[in-house]
Formats: structure tokens, sequence, C-alpha cells
């Protein structure tokens, strides 16, 4: 565990707030603001689309400190073109006059066009995945075809295959300031519901270093072992949740 994280807000606001559990009052106390809602972020999640590129990139490039982690932008072209159903972006509503900070209130979209206010939601975290036909995340799962814009591309093994029973996880990542308060495990969990209750696939991969593990343990999935996959220099594990215990575990 990072021993730079804040501490969850819980544990900084003991007396006004009741803990129970996550309360979603997320802003950091030197970044809040006195407004009618000071504090209250109110997260929701829904699926991403390409129209969200801007804020997948930023919220990548600050989360990831290893450039060779990041998605590239042909990547999230990609994955938010063919499979933006199975990305999933946490938001919240901000007044961009209230001195809210984040790397991705830039690029945040207006709620609704009759808000005076001009209010625009947010990102906060994303989950972007594809399927593929293995079962576990590989090299060949996590690349894409660079012919896939043209009018008749190649049959290839490598990304989206929307008839896969895995679907693999390419990215996971909350933005820095918003991160150990409960916000990544709210959009995993949200995640794995809608995934499973889709009935689309059998199993979620992805591959994780190892001070990682235990956090997706916690969410329930497996530790498979090593990965064989090179991606950003190699040293993963490959984790697995399965959606039944009916699967049998081939890998
Ligand atoms: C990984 C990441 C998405 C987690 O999001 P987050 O919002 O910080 O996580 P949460 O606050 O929801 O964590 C919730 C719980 O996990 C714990 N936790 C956080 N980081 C952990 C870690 N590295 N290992 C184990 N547990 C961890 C928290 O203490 C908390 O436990 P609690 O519920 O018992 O209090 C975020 O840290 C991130 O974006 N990291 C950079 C990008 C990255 O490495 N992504 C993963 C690629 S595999």
């Amino acid at each position: 565990m990072a021993s730079g994280r804040p501490p969850p807000l819980h544990r900084s606001t003991p007396e006004s707030i009741p803990n129970h559990g996550r309360n979603f009052t997320i802003i950091p106390p030197d970044q809040q603001v006195q407004s009618e809602t000071p504090g209250n972020l109110h997260p929701y999640t829904r699926p991403l689309t390409i129209s969200d590129l801007e804020s997948c990139i930023a919220l990548e490039n600050a989360a990831f400190s290893d450039p060779n982690e990041r998605a590239s932008r042909e990547k999230f072209i990609y994955r938010l073109t063919k499979c933006g159903e199975l990305c999933l972006g946490i938001f919240c509503t901000v007044d961009p006059a209230s001195g809210f900070k984040a790397e991705t209130l830039a690029t945040g979209k207006p709620i609704e066009t009759s808000r005076k206010n001009g209010a625009v939601s947010v990102l906060l975290g994303h989950v972007v995945a594809a399927k593929t036909n293995d079962a576990l995340a590989t090299d060949v799962s996590m690349d894409y075809p660079k012919d896939w814009e043209s009018k008749s591309p190649q049959p290839s093994a490598v990304g989206h295959h929307e008839a896969g029973r895995t679907i693999v996880l390419h990215s996971v990542a909350v933005l820095p300031g918003f991160q150990g308060r409960g916000i990544g495990q709210t959009l995993a969990k949200a995640y794995v519901q809608q995934m499973a209750g889709a009935g689309i696939a059998d199993r979620l991969a992805l591959i994780a270093h190892d001070h990682k593990v235990s956090w997706y343990e916690k969410l329930g999935f497996v530790n498979k072992g090593k990965s064989e996959a090179q991606f950003g220099g190699g040293g993963w594990y490959n984790l697995v949740k399965y959606f039944t215990f009916l699967i049998s575990d081939e890998c």
C-alpha cells in the first residue's frame, strides 16, 4: 500500500458523518469549497463512448506514472469505438466555478444544456475493456488491429472479439487525487455486477503488478500466477474473476 495515500474520509470527519462504509464525501479537505453542497460528489457510473476519449486519456496519463503502462490514444479510440459498452466510467457533477480540481475537469461534458451554472460531468475513474477468445489477458488480446478502420480489415486474433467469453480489463484507473477513498472499489464492483448481469461473458481477466494483486483479490479475483505478457516491460500477474462457479478452470 502506498504510504502517501490520503486516509478514507470517514476518518477525517468522524463527528459530522456516521461511518456507513463509503460516504462519498471525497473531495480532499484543502480542495473543498463552501457552497450549497460542500464536498459531496455523489459519483455515478455509465458506459463510456468515443465522446469520452479526451477525458479517458487525461485520466490514464494522470493515473499511470509509467508511460509504458498507459494505453495509447489509438487503443482508446479503437476500444471506445468498437466496444464502449464494455467500458465503464465513474463521474461526478461539478460546477466549473467551484474551484474543484481534477485533470479531467477541462474535458468534462455539460450535464444539461439548461443548467445555469454550466455544470459538467467529470470523469474520476474508468474501466476500459474488450473481449477475447483467450482465457487470460495476453499481449495479443491487449493489442489492436491496425487496419480496423479500413473497408475490409484482415481477420486477426488481436483486439476485440465480440464472440469471446473473456472480458479483458485493459485499464482500471482512478485520478490520483481521488484514490484510496473507495472510488476504485465502487467502480470495479459496479463493473463486475453489470457485466455478470448482462450474461455476455464467463469471466473477467487482467494483468496486474504484485502490489495490486490483493486489491483485486478483495473483489473476488483469483491470482493465476505470473503472466507471460510483456506489455509495459512484463512482470505481471494474471487475475481472473469468474462469473459463475460452474465455469471450469481451464487455465
Ligand atoms: C488501483 C486503483 C484503481 C484503486 O482505486 P482506489 O480508488 O484508489 O481504490 P479504493 O480506494 O477503492 O480501494 C479500496 C480498498 O482497497 C484498499 N487498497 C487500495 N490500494 C490497495 C493496494 N494497492 N493493495 C491492496 N489494497 C488496496 C484500500 O485500503 C481500500 O480498502 P478498504 O475498503 O478495506 O478500506 C488506483 O489506485 C489507481 O488508479 N492506481 C493507478 C493505476 C493502476 O495501477 N491501476 C491498476 C492497474 S492493474
